[in-house]
């Protein structure tokens, strides 16, 4: 009997790792905002993981997904499936693209570093902010893999000039330009937090920073956080001082941007750009007709104007219009593989994801980002194999179908 159970029961080894104990207990991107929220202090996952409002785009651009319904075809031979694609004229093993995102390093002290190794390692695209804490030769000098850079249009259109030009030396390949933020959006867990960016050291803060001590240790042994791309660039503030967000990028960015804009910045970079921030089927139209490459439907994550459409219901109106004219990105709710064959089912050419990236980041830095990489390449391709599609050209609008 004791020989039968011996036989059976295998005890497993005990892992000693913290952050890889974490990790192998986390099942989804749930499970890892849930750690990133313990292990933050509640002010920076409030920055993180609110939207502005009412939150009503933010919960829509996931609750778009939850509507739709794979149509699963059986008996297709899926024994080898190819998650491979092009962007942006660039062959990439998954149609996924990871969002710039401002203040990464208020997440993990290696911010856009570890993002940007651990998308090398993946093969995906890594856009960094003008927001970013890491400037663009630093990320460059750590990642040989794709790279894209974010502009807003600072007032200061030399320093916008500028940033391109150095993005362009250090081999970055295309640039997002975001169209969605003429004025920010009123994010009211930092009013209701009085947050600043970079975090300001307040009593809130300290007992914050004693209920969270290994962030707050990162925090103090490292380097200032600024904006690294602009701090050596006297026109601008480069973000060192605490203020409101709403404050800073009201006064450095210029909601007089304009189609002509987009002009002004074709004359300045010659590769790629894709428009970041495109809302409507009207907006698409003029992009094509602008001759961008790309187009990223998003709304911020649910940041900007609260009340804006749920992403992946724009995907197929927008598709039907200007598919095959440009390349059709979509951001905002993207939480797993599965829904990356929706998005494409819908017409999109890739998906691009934040929060999923920085709630990993926070519950266990580097390793996280590529634990949740993994998890949506892994979570594509076996969504594929269950729909009966060996490659992305076989994933096709009638795979999924809304939920009325
Ligand atoms: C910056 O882009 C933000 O959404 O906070």
């Amino acid at each position: 009997m004791i020989e039968t159970v011996r036989s059976v029961v295998r005890f497993k080894p005990i892992e000693l790792d913290p952050v890889e104990r974490r990790l192998s207990r986390a099942a989804d991107v749930g499970d890892l905002r849930r750690i990133a929220r313990r292990r933050l202090p509640a002010g920076v996952f409030d920055y993180i993981d609110g939207g502005a409002e009412d939150e009503r785009s933010l919960d829509a651009n996931v609750a778009g997904f939850e509507r739709l319904e794979f149509r699963p075809r059986v008996l297709r031979d899926v024994s080898k499936i190819d998650t491979s694609t092009a962007l942006l004229g660039q062959p990439r093993p998954l149609p996924l693209v990871l969002s710039p995102t401002g203040f990464t390093r208020i997440a993990d002290p290696e911010g856009e570093l570890a993002v940007a190794r651990a998308a090398a390692r993946a093969g995906v695209p890594y856009s960094l902010s003008t927001m970013g804490t890491r400037s663009i030769e630093e990320v460059a000098a750590v990642s040989d893999g794709p790279k894209w850079f974010q502009v807003y249009t600072w007032k200061d259109r030399g320093l916008v000039k500028d940033l391109a030009d150095r993005a362009a030396a250090a081999g970055y390949e295309a640039i997002l330009l975001t169209v969605d933020t003429a004025v920010l959006g009123r994010r009211e867990r930092d009013v209701r937090r009085g947050y600043t960016l970079p975090p300001k050291i307040g009593l809130d803060t300290i007992v914050d920073g004693v209920l969270h001590p290994s962030w707050t240790l990162g925090l103090l042994r490292n380097e200032p956080i600024t904006f690294a791309s602009v701090a050596s660039n006297n026109t601008a503030s480069d973000g060192s001082t605490a203020v409101s967000l709403a404050e800073y990028m009201n006064a450095q960015f210029d909601a007089a941007l304009s189609w002509r804009d987009v002009e002004w910045l074709q004359s300045v970079w010659s590769g790629p750009i894709v428009l970041k921030g495109i809302q409507t089927v009207a907006d698409a139209k003029l992009a094509v007709e602008v001759g961008v490459a790309g187009i990223a439907l998003s709304n911020h994550g649910g940041r900007q104007l609260d009340g804006a459409p749920s992403i992946i219901e724009l995907v197929e109106p927008v598709a039907q219009e200007v598919g095959g004219s440009i390349e059709i990105l979509c951001d905002g709710g993207i939480r797993r593989g599965s829904d990356i064959v929706k998005a494409l089912a819908l017409g999109a050419t890739g998906c691009m994801i934040g929060r999923a990236y920085l709630y990993a980041l926070g519950a266990g830095g580097e390793r996280g980002v590529d634990h949740v990489l993994r998890f949506l390449a892994d979570g594509m391709e076996r969504t594929m194999a269950l729909t009966g599609c060996q490659q992305v050209s076989d994933i096709t609008r009638d795979h999924v179908t809304w939920r009325t």
